[in-house]
């Protein structure tokens, strides 16, 4: 199990079985800061879990999005990237894995089953909460409030980071892609779905900190790719491009210079719509056919489509 010191955020690999009681009391030997932890509930005790088939197998359809930077249209992205694919005659699951539950809300659910309720349900549990939206060829896994709860029962648990591949297992054939929409954070759900995705999509806003945040995910994508997914591949997508300012055409220069080869042709605007279209609950493309923003998630799409993620 992994236990962090709250205080200096220090991580430290302790052996389950030395660890006998639920709560114990640790103290950092980096910043000296005594913390109460507790010991998770291992992996598999969980109900129709199967941990060989999960390790053994590859998910070749799973799309990750994920920058732990908060507000770089990671969701923006799953909603529109999503719908654009469902668009070319591909079945897509969105698949809500972040406990703020914005992609739910963005399409008007809420108070829906999420994958903590599901985790605790039948083998068909998947299957049974996915929604059918009104577009075409496009299903919602939702998300609630509860999937903090996740992080706290599950996170450092040895393996924890193979429960969401397992529960995909159960529908993966249903589906063309899996989009898989991450927090800001990393912790339980990033590294789970990092551990089940073939390619990660990696938005990065035009921002002078940007080329940092995007070293960051490389840098935790390396050690996924050593430790539980030898299969993952990486693209940064440039977001909230602003054609009109110099500060944006420098740094889209620069993260196209710094990360070439694994930077997405097409880049997503700044454009209004995208803002206008999450009140009024809908992806872009439904509210404004014409957006720029809703055009260039298609070329998105197209572009995927155009390198399948087998010739990755
Ligand atoms: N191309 C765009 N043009 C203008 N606004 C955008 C664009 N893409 C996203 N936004 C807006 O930026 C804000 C953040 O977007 P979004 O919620 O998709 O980011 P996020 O990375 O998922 O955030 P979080 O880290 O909190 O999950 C939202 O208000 C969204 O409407
Ligand atoms: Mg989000």
């Amino acid at each position: 199990m992994i236990v962090v010191c709250p205080s200096c955020q220090s991580r430290y690999e302790l052996n389950d079985c030395l660890v006998q009681e639920p709560n114990f009391v640790a103290r950092c030997t980096k910043c000296q800061h005594i913390f109460s932890a507790y010991r998770p509930v291992r992996v598999e005790e969980i109900k129709f879990l199967s941990l060989a088939e999960a390790k053994n197998s590859e998910l070749e359809n799973v799309v990750t999005i994920s920058n732990q930077k908060g507000g770089v249209a990671k969701t923006s992205t799953c909603l529109n990237l999503g719908l654009s694919l469902a668009m070319q005659n591909k079945r897509v699951l969105m698949f809500d894995f972040d406990a703020q539950a914005n992609l739910t809300i963005s399409l008007g659910y809420k108070e829906k089953t999420s994958f903590y309720e599901a985790l605790n349900g039948q083998a068909d549990a998947i299957e049974r909460g996915m929604i059918k939206t009104k577009y075409d060829n496009l299903w919602l896994f939702p998300s609630n409030k509860n999937m903090v709860l996740l992080n706290k029962k599950y996170f450092g648990a040895s393996n924890f980071e193979f429960i969401l591949k397992d529960r995909l297992l159960t529908v993966k054939d249903r589906f063309d892609f899996i989009l898989i929409d991450t927090p800001p954070s990393i912790e339980f759900f990033t590294l789970n779905a990092l551990t089940a995705a073939r390619l990660v999509v990696i938005p990065s806003q035009c921002d002078y900190l940007s080329t940092h945040g995007i070293d960051q995910i490389l840098k935790l994508i390396q050690l996924i790719k050593a430790k539980t997914n030898p299969h993952i591949e990486a693209r940064v997508l440039i977001t909230m491009f602003d054609k009109e300012s110099t500060a944006s055409k420098m740094i889209c220069a620069k993260l196209k210079r710094l990360y070439p080869g694994i930077t997405f042709n097409t880049l997503i605007e700044m454009d209004a719509r995208i803002r206008e279209a999450q009140i009024m609950s809908m992806p872009v493309l439904e509210y404004n056919q014409q957006s720029t923003a809703g055009r260039q998630y298609l070329n998105l799409a197209k572009e995927i489509l155009g390198r399948p993620l087998e010739a990755l």
